[in-house]
């Protein structure tokens, strides 16, 4: 027996050598080890020795398992290395020659508009403000002068979370919180506020070619001693010819907003035909562009203001609408639609 088991050993080591495959291999082992194997049949015919014997086999056959697992295990670590090598010579090499395949990114039409904006406005001494789109009841409305009942809110529908929180339907929301942060400087040190914060807004609207419910605002502010229409008017005038990049004529017609007082509608003059009129403009010569006013006794004093000593203009600039027109994107949808191949064709002309 013990003469068969170093048979069987010495075989085993002669037919490793010649495995080259995993799968060769595992058929070995199974030869050799499995259920039905050589040294397992061998184990079964022990029940023929004498009891002296069969301890001594056991433990030589146990020797010669162990000895052969490590073989096998040998053999498996080798095979997986020289597959491992095969496979790395067989990859072509990385052609740093080629030339380069890349998509380069864009900015988005909305964020050309807003950099645009912001680049203009913080040259003329305004701050650039980042705001919460999740806001309460308060700063979205009961701060701006829209109290729980007030009809105004029927045009603002929007989405409410549990928590009785809701998505911005406006970046006026934010004008309270602005006035706070700046309050103590304008009063103690005499520093005008002046900022300007840009952000996307939501309201549950049916969607069309011009209406979307997630739309892109700018609110603006100034407050300080003296501010008048004729600053508003000023300041309007300089960011929108900056934008166009020509002269832009505005008009103001009265408009209603609750936090505003006297509040307008500020018209420019029509892009397409230069104030003569056509088919963009209703052949009127003007576009509605940018709600304002002079902000409401009310909301400087919920913002701490004193509004005996102190006034301020506000506008909300439509970032989307302003997009479409520069680009003449002529459906909102495509803004939100994340289609590259109408969203990549804008470039900055900084
Ligand atoms: N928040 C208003 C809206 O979304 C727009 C607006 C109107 C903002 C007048 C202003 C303003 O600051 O003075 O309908």
């Amino acid at each position: 027996m013990k003469q068969k088991l170093e048979e069987i050993r010495a075989r085993a080591e002669a037919q490793l050598r010649g495995v080259s495959t995993l799968e060769a291999l595992e058929a070995l082992r199974v030869q050799l080890l499995g259920k039905k194997g050589e040294l397992t049949a061998l184990l079964k015919s022990m029940g023929s020795l004498s009891k002296e014997e069969r301890p001594k086999m056991g433990q030589l056959v146990n020797e010669t398992r162990k000895a052969l697992e490590e073989l096998l295990a040998e053999k498996t670590q080798a095979l997986k290395e020289e597959a491992q090598r095969r496979e790395i010579e067989g990859t072509p090499l990385f052609d740093l020659s080629m030339p380069a395949n890349v998509t380069r990114g864009s900015y988005h039409p909305i964020t050309l508009v807003q950099r645009e904006c912001e680049r203009v406005f913080k040259s003329m001494g305004f701050t650039v403000e980042d705001y919460a789109e999740v806001v309460s009841d308060y700063e979205c409305f009961e701060s701006l002068n829209i109290p729980k009942a007030h009809p105004a809110r029927d045009m603002q529908d929007t989405y409410y979370l549990e928590n009785g929180q809701l998505l911005k339907t406006q970046t006026s929301a934010a004008q309270n919180a602005i006035y706070k942060k700046y309050r103590d400087a304008l009063v103690n040190d005499g520093v005008p506020i002046k900022a300007i914060f840009p952000g996307r807004c939501f309201r549950n609207e049916a969607t069309d070619a011009c209406h979307e419910n997630t739309f892109f605002q700018m609110e603006g502010v100034m407050v300080d001693k003296d501010i008048s229409i004729s600053n508003l008017i000023y300041f309007m005038k300089t960011m929108l010819s900056e934008v166009f990049r020509r002269d832009i004529k505005v008009r103001l017609r009265p408009g209603f907003f609750p936090f505003v007082e006297p509040g307008f509608e500020l018209d420019i003059s029509c892009l397409i035909c230069g104030g003569e009129g056509c088919p963009s403009c209703k052949h009127s010569g003007w576009l509605e562009l940018c709600p304002c006013g002079m902000i409401h006794p009310v909301v400087l004093k919920e913002g701490g203001i004193d509004p005996e000593k102190y006034t301020g203009f506000a506008f909300g600039l439509g970032l989307t609408r302003l997009a479409m027109m520069k680009y003449g994107v002529k459906d909102i949808r495509d803004l939100n639609s994340g289609n590259l191949k109408s969203l990549s064709q804008f470039t900055d002309d900084e």
